[in-house]
């Protein structure tokens, strides 16, 4: 992480080697979350696995050989509490997150209020409790998931997709402020993938947009492309790459 490695003749396949980096990812226990934690193990890095659900990420740490943390995003004791826990990240993984999914008019203050907590207070403070050491140790990268609605709104996604956008500009901030310190700090948005959180939410049907037709590649992502680019951003061969949020959507965005 940092500067690329020298060396025109290196195989890219070196700079996606992990081994030796401790990342931690949080929302691990489902979806996205899940398809990058064992996209990392297989790519050789020391597993640091946070969420809310104590058994589910106590289970698949023990399956991948990594160490399980519960707490809650929402609560800024518990993100206080973890950032202490894990001691040294070489990689940030802001992953976890909520979708509440109702027209504006239907939001009360408590919806929006979890929706602020959640998906940005608690992505700022990660970014914060850990970029801390990250910069006084001159390394380490940072990837939120942030998401296509960002850029394209969404029915019923107002305020979501508003914290989306915020986590995006807070990453650009973030690059300008400890890229000297060799920090690169950079989002991923994906477009729509059937997780818990779209399969379960009355919006799954997206009722009255496009749906699929919107999407030029014809089909909604996979949580293991999710993974893919997550790990090529937090490599050595994105080493160039800071401030930047990827789009990730099969062309949803184009319209
Ligand atoms: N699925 C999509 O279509 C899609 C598209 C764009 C962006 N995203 C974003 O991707 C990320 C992962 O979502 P997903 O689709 O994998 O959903 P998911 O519901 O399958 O996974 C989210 C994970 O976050 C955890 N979590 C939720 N609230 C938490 C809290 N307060 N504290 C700690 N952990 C908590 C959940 O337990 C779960 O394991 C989210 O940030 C989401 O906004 C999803």
């Amino acid at each position: 992480m940092g500067l690329a490695k020298a060396g025109a003749a290196l195989k890219v396949d070196s700079l996606l080697d992990f081994k030796g980096h401790r990342v931690l990812i949080t929302g691990a226990a489902n979806g996205f979350g899940e398809a990058i934690a064992r996209k990392f193990q297989a790519h050789g890095a020391t597993l640091l696995l946070a969420d809310i659900e104590l058994e589910r990420i106590q289970s698949l740490a023990a399956e991948l050989g990594g160490v399980g943390y519960q707490f809650d995003q929402s609560d800024s004791v518990s993100v206080d509490r973890l950032c202490q826990a894990v001691g040294e990240v070489d990689i940030l993984v802001n992953n976890a997150g909520i979708l509440i999914a109702k027209p504006l008019l239907s939001m009360s203050v408590q919806d929006v209020q979890a929706l602020v907590a959640t998906d940005f207070v608690g992505v700022w403070q990660l970014m914060r409790g850990v970029g801390e050491g990250m910069v006084s140790r001159k390394k380490g990268v940072i990837l939120s998931i942030g998401s296509q609605t960002a850029f394209c709104g969404g029915e019923n996604r107002g305020i979501y997709a508003s914290m989306k956008a915020a986590v995006s500009q807070l990453t650009r901030a973030a690059a300008v402020e400890w890229g000297p310190s060799g920090v690169r700090v950079v989002c991923l948005a994906p477009g729509r993938s059937l997780t818990r959180m779209t399969q379960t939410t009355a919006a799954t049907t997206y009722k009255g947009d496009r749906g699929l037709e919107r999407v030029p590649l014809g089909r909604w992502g996979a949580t293991d492309e999710v993974a893919n680019m997550t790990l090529f951003l937090c490599s050595d061969a994105a080493s160039y790459v800071t401030g930047e949020t990827l789009i990730a959507d099969g062309g949803y965005v184009l319209g």
